[in-house]
């Protein structure tokens, strides 16, 4: 084994991430007495959860009517009927209970006239289960949602005792013999220190993947921590296609203009002057789902409508509202199209172009947040001793295309239930079990591998290959040709993993070593993304194949799974879609009809 001195810690549950999910985990495990370690990379109230702008969707009716049935249709029909029924279910119904926690918390969301919590409307999110008006059901502090929540889950966690591990490093999961995870090994970022988390549950809530793309809304940070971690425990990935680009990117920098702008009633045009979103979706128009606008926006391109000189974006346009509301709803975007574009929002449009946003696939779990570990007489089976929660994780609520402000809630509903089941299945009192040496020694021997690698390749290097080539392969539209190279050419990128070269070797604030290490989380993610796209011969969501134009519900009505074998080697296999709600019809759950599989059009 190298040779490295550790520390080690006993904990009940250790949180890996501190972003909205791993704050609302750690405080819910926390308040139970559970003795609870959040460990994170970066300061908490810095995770990406901060950038979150337009809000958080719960159905608590304040602007107008609503209901949780209606909230629970649109999901459904969000997620292009890829989504699981019960988690769907589950995330409607505790909505509106998660949102007035986060209140009590002392979130301070705006407010109404009434002083209730102020709800904008959002894309895809209607009422009368898709035939009546849009709906405002989401709950907002100003454009700093994520802001507000993740300031506030931070002050409650540590009043309520969590323990923090700040600038630590996640390397490794420490799983026994029975693939039971028993740990987590860490590198301690500013003093070089090495240690060993020993717990009797892990929760993974490392985020998304982003930066496997060359263009996107997401932090340097989200870089698939947990993913990686997953994939190297020979755990699976799931529905790893389906990866969300927003609208509003703002045109050259990726930064993101919330859909709320469009919720404000904000609009988009062509290079005609054109409101095209009108001729696509004549019901919703610009709220349409982000799936849809982000299309018939790459479709105005395409077809030569594009704005600016090379005709390759569209405008977004806010300069027709009264500037107070800009000033009181919308202060952060304002000066985010002043820094990133150049332009005085309240005299002239931004320009913006879909970027990548979000992953809708993840780690599988059930709607408690418990890691699946399927076989094919199981698909349900624990991974026993994980959890993970937020982006890092697929319930799965989001399936093929996750709805504007449904994260924000995804990552409270779920960071909560998961404290929930943790209050339920680990014993407090007892002692903690120590992870195996063997798999120290191995997460050991993996770290000071890549902190000596002397290849060839300097690793900003093989992160730009991977990051243009999903951009180029694993875009908007997609075809058979474009996945097939996609494939290869990730191949041949993940292969060279073994010729990264490291420079600096020391253990204090090594940026280049650290990038590494996400690099090595970064990379099976993204090749799962491309192997199960090239895999899924239909349309549905967020993964538009242009030879397979019509949704399959008959063959491809499944979720995608990925193992790796290698760094560059994968298998691909299925688990059915949870069909079943949690409550019947009498039991006042939902009537089946109603989220029947149909055509999807807004
Ligand atoms: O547009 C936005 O404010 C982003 C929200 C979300 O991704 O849920």
């Amino acid at each position: 084994m190298a040779a490295y001195e550790y520390e080690t810690h006993d904990y009940d549950v250790v949180v890996v991430g501190a972003g909205g999910a791993g704050l609302r985990a750690t405080l819910g495990m926390a308040e139970q007495g559970l003795r609870t370690a959040c460990i994170s990379k970066v300061f908490p109230t810095r995770s990406h959860t901060v950038a979150a702008q337009g809000g958080i969707a719960a159905s608590l009716s304040n602007m107008g009517p609503d209901h949780w049935q209606w909230h629970m249709y649109d999901t459904v029909k969000g997620s292009d009927w890829l989504g699981d029924t019960d988690a769907m279910e589950y995330l409607a119904r505790e909505a509106p209970k998660a949102v007035y926690e986060l209140e009590h918390y002392g979130v301070p969301f705006s407010r109404t006239e009434e002083g209730r919590i102020y709800q904008r409307p959002f894309g895809g999110h209607t009422t009368e289960f898709g035939e009546g008006p849009p709906v405002q059901r989401t709950c907002a502090a100003a454009d700093r949602t994520g802001h507000a929540i993740l300031h506030t889950l931070y002050g409650q966690s540590l009043k309520n005792n969590a323990e923090f591990y700040i600038e630590y490093f996640a390397i490794d999961l420490l799983m026994d013999e029975n693939g039971q995870c028993r740990g987590v090994l860490c590198w301690q970022l500013d003093t070089g220190e090495m240690h060993v988390f020993n717990a009797k549950m892990v929760v993974l809530a490392t985020g998304g993947y982003g930066r496997a793309y060359f263009s996107a809304t997401s932090a340097h940070t989200c870089t698939g921590d947990g993913g990686g971690m997953i994939a190297r425990a020979g755990l699976p990935l799931q529905d790893m296609e389906f990866v969300q680009f927003h609208p509003t990117g703002i045109y050259g920098s990726g930064c993101l203009i919330t859909e709320g702008a469009r919720g404000e009633g904000g609009y988009l045009t062509n290079s005609e002057g054109e409101r095209f979103m009108e001729r696509y979706a004549p019901t919703y128009k610009d709220l349409a789902s982000r799936d849809v606008v982000s299309r018939c926006m790459t479709m105005e391109i395409r077809e030569g409508r594009g704005v600016g000189e090379g005709k390759d974006h569209i405008h977004l346009h806010l300069n027709h509202l009264p500037p107070e509301t800009l000033a009181e709803r919308l202060p952060g975007i304002s000066e985010s199209a002043r820094i990133f574009a150049g332009v005085d929002l309240t005299k002239e449009p931004i320009p913006v172009l879909p970027t990548v946003h979000y992953n809708m696939g993840g780690i599988p779990t059930n709607y408690w947040g418990e890691v699946l570990s399927p076989t094919e007489d199981d698909p349900d089976r624990l991974a026993p001793g994980l959890m993970a929660v937020g982006e890092a994780g697929c319930a799965s609520v989001h399936g093929a295309n996750r709805l504007g402000s449904n994260s924000l809630i995804d990552l409270v509903v779920f960071g909560r239930a998961a404290a929930i089941r943790a209050g339920q299945v680990v014993e407090a009192d007892s002692s903690v079990p120590q992870a195996p040496q063997a798999a120290i020694e191995a997460a050991f021997d993996r770290f000071d591998g890549i902190r000596n690698a002397n290849g060839a390749v300097p690793t900003a290097d093989l992160r730009l290959e991977m990051q243009r080539t999903m951009q180029a392969d694993a875009a908007v539209f997609r075809t058979d040709k474009t996945l097939a190279e996609g494939v290869q050419k990730m191949q041949g990128v993940a292969s060279k993993m073994a010729d990264v070269k490291v420079t600096d070797r020391s253990l204090v604030w090594n940026s280049d070593l650290m990038e590494t290490l996400e690099l090595t989380n970064l990379m099976p993610n993204a090749l799962a993304t491309v192997i199960s796209a090239e895999a899924r011969k239909e349309s549905r969501g967020a993964h538009a194949h242009e030879d397979y134009p019509d949704r399959d519900d008959k063959n491809w009505r499944r979720h995608s799974l990925t193992w790796f074998d290698s760094d560059d080697k994968a298998t691909l296999g299925f688990r059915p879609v949870h069909l079943d709600p949690l409550t019947t019809e009498g039991e006042g759950g939902i009537d089946l009809k109603k989220i029947a599989p149909k055509a999807r059009v807004y």
